[in-house]
Parts: structure tokens; sequence; C-alpha cells
């Protein structure tokens, strides 16, 4: 069959990898896709923040199977209207897709549904976010209601500054229409996990969870980013927690869209908070996490065709994914700057010998090539990603590739997984 996969990223490059393997595939197509991503499928020009431009795409290859990466295609409703034509596309539509791109939907959902999460409060003005403010203590999480590429949240460290920032969210300069409404949230601490189930609309089948690095800095410091590197380990819950997630979180999520018309295909990504009082969801997205998908996948033993074309037909079951008892690590390698301005085409050297090394994919994210060289082109470069029979052998391969590899202004993290070793 013949696959179009949608975006550019490190996820979609680990994407292209894993589906490629799959007997079923004869032929891959990526839009617009990335340097390394290039060398193993056909990339096609499109602009993902247009309809027009991907139905353009897929009406010239005609493909038998699509998968989108980001969420802004799905906001669009890009399988609404795929699926609409013929196109066999997996994910869910734009309405099942709000409970990524509406914060406010999600929490008003969670509650509905008595699925734990913080204490919150949705307002659409100053005044509004001023007398709210009365049931919260510092620090308050601010939050934009609609998509921000990860930019819209701020933990402010008082109701002053609270208060600020939504006034600025709200009144459309920070984020635009994003901002214009906000949701105020209890500020909880623990340890992050990345739940990532897919769905049929009404059976689930679960990945295996991961650990995302949010912040730039080591030690979680700095500015949030897009995530700077992410875990996998069989040791990341137990098997009790794992059920716990799937019958207090993620089924209940499924069970609740089909019932309020919405039903939910694809993939569901539950962000959670292990807190003392137990996990609690932070956010949905509606697809792939990035950098979460590059390590997932390199513990899948099975066939992701299967898994995805099981969700389309509505048959998913608990088994559709076999996966290794290995332990897989991604460090993003980022263009200096990043996440705030950083400069583009540094030549970057080194991937020959990363690739030789025993059990490690380098995942692009942003980069192009040109006359064989690649260039850097995007804030995250490179996902690192290496795959051994335990934890601290996978950090120690992915690092070591790491020092094979170079470009002007480079950084990355030298605590990927840092915490889970220590335990
Ligand atoms: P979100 O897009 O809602 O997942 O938020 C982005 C990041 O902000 C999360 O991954 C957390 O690191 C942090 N965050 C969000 N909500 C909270 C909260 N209620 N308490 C503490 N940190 C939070
Ligand atoms: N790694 C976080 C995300 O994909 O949104």
């Amino acid at each position: 069959m013949k696959v179009l996969v949608i975006g550019s990223g490190g996820r979609e490059h680990a994407l292209v990898w894993k589906l490629r393997q799959s007997p079923r595939v004869s032929k891959i197509y990526c839009a617009p896709g990335n340097g390394g991503i290039a060398e193993e499928a056909e990339c096609v020009a499109a602009d993902v923040k247009s309809l027009d431009s991907l139905t353009t795409v897929a009406n010239q290859i005609q493909p038998d199977l699509t998968v989108v990466g980001p969420e802004l295609p799905l906001m669009l409703g890009v399988v609404d209207e795929f699926t609409r034509r013929g196109w066999r596309t997996f994910g869910p539509t734009r309405a099942a897709a709000q409970l990524e791109t509406s914060k406010g939907f999600a929490k008003e959902f969670l509650q509905r549904h008595r699925i734990p999460t913080a204490h919150y409060a949705i307002c659409n003005s100053l005044d509004e976010v001023r007398s709210a403010l009365h049931h919260f203590h510092p620090p308050v999480v601010v939050k934009a209601d609609g998509l921000a590429a990860g930019k819209g949240v701020v933990i402010a460290k008082s109701k002053e500054e609270a208060a600020t920032v939504a006034g600025e969210m709200l009144s459309g300069k920070m984020l635009g229409e994003a901002g214009t409404r906000v949701v105020l949230e209890e500020f909880l601490t623990g340890d992050e996990l990345s739940f990532l189930v897919v769905s049929d609309g009404e059976r689930i089948a679960p990945l295996v969870a991961a650990q995302d690095h949010k912040r730039v800095g080591d030690g979680d410091t700095g500015p949030n980013t897009g995530g700077m590197g992410a875990y996998t380990t069989p040791a990341i819950i137990d098997d009790q927690m794992r059920d716990w997630l799937v019958t207090h979180v993620a089924r209940p999520v499924v069970a609740g869209m089909k019932a309020e018309g919405a039903e939910y295909k694809g993939v569901l990504y539950c962000g959670l908070m292990m807190t003392a009082r137990g996990p609690m969801v932070l956010e949905f997205n509606c697809r792939f996490g990035d950098p979460e998908t590059q390590p997932i996948l390199m513990r899948m033993e099975s066939d992701l065709v299967e898994a995805i074309e099981a969700s389309i037909d509505g048959r998913t079951s608990d088994g559709d994914f076999k996966w290794s008892t290995d332990s897989a690590v991604c460090v993003v390698m980022a263009s200096g700057g990043y996440p705030g301005s950083y400069e583009a085409g540094k030549k970057i050297i080194g991937l020959e010998e990363a690739a030789k090394m025993d059990g490690v994919k380098v995942f692009h994210a942003g980069t192009s090539r040109r006359d064989g060289s690649f260039y850097t082109s995007g804030g995250r470069v490179l996902g690192v990603t290496a795959r051994a029979a335990e934890l601290p052998q996978a950090v120690q391969g992915a690092y070591r590739a790491i020092t094979t590899i170079g470009f002007e202004g480079a950084h990355y993290r030298k605590d990927i997984a840092a915490r889970a070793l220590k335990r």
C-alpha cells in the first residue's frame, strides 16, 4: 500500500522509519518531510497549515493510508476531509481533536466524567480572572485555551503575575486568538508521564509509557520547549499503574467522547502529573508525542500499520502492540538560542559515524539536505535515539552517539532519564 505521513519533525521521521518496516507498505511519502526523512520516504512539498495544500498533495498521491503527525492539520479537519473523499486516514476528527485544541473543553470534559485533574477556572475576561484568583494559592498556572505550540502555559509565582499574564493573553497580544480565553489551574508537583493509547472510538490499545523533558535546561530549568528528550523503560510504571490509567483515564475519555457524540479515533496522548494524591491529567494531545514517539517506536515489535488499520476499521484490541523489554532514550540536539530565536543553515557533521553505532538511530527534526550534506533548519534539529537491554546502556548509547555529531551552536540536555537512573 501507499502511505502518506503528514508533518516534518522527529516524530514524523520515526513514523516513516517504523511504517516502512511493515511488509504491507510498498511506497511511503511524507508531506513536507525534512532532510533525514528524504532518505527514507519521498518528500512532497506541502503546507501543513493549509487543508487545501494537503488535499492537493493527497489527490496527486492517492494514498491507501494517511497518518497525521502534528495537531494543526487535525484541528483544521484533515481527517474529516480526507475521509469524506474516501482516503483512509488515521486520527481524530476535528470535533474529537478539541480535547487538545481547547484546554477549556478538555477541563470541562474531565470534570463531567470525573477524571482526576487539577482544580481550575475558565475565564473570558480580566474581571473573571481577578475574581477567580481568590480561590487559588500561588504559584498559579495560566494557560491559553487554544493551540500555542508549547508557549501557552505560564507558571505565575504570584497572583499579580497571574493577572498580568492572563491579561496579556486575553488581549490577544501574546498569542493571538489562542489566548482570548484562559484557564487558571492549581499548580501540581510530581513526575510527568506521557501515556498514549490508540483507540478505535470504543476500545483502546495502550502504548508503553514515556517521560518527556520539557524545560530547556538540565535539572528542569529555563523555559518550556517542545521537548528536549524522552525515554521509555519497562520499569517506568508497573502493571498496576498501567491498569489504573487504562481504567480511570483512557477508557473513560474514549467512552465519554462517544457518549457526547464525538467518537475519538486515533492516538490519545494523556499528559499526566504523578502527584502524591495520585495521577492527574495535565493535558491531552490528539496525536503522537514528539519526542516520545522516537523511543516508543524503537521498542515496538509489532506492525504499526496493523494497529492503525484496526483503529480505522473499529477493531482495536488490548493486545495490538508487542513490545521489547529493552529501554530506549532520545536526546534532542537543538540550535543555539532555541527555544528563543536561532540561526539556521549550520552544517551538521558526524551523522555517518553515529549511524554505525549499535542500537542507535538518529531521527531528523529540523534538517535539510543539500549536495549530500545536512544543514540545520529548525529549533529542534536531531533526536539522537538509542535502544539497549537496560536503561543505563541506552542512555550511554545516546550520549556516545552525540559526541560524534556536531553543528555550530548545538546544545542538548545532559540529564535525560537521569531521575529514572537514580531510582
Ligand atoms: P500543558 O500544555 O497543559 O501540558 O502544559 C505544558 C507543561 O506545563 C506541562 O508539561 C507541565 O510541565 C506544565 N504544567 C501544566 N499544567 C501544570 C500544572 N497544573 N501544574 C504544574 N505544571 C503544569
Ligand atoms: N512532547 C510533548 C508533545 O508532544 O506535546
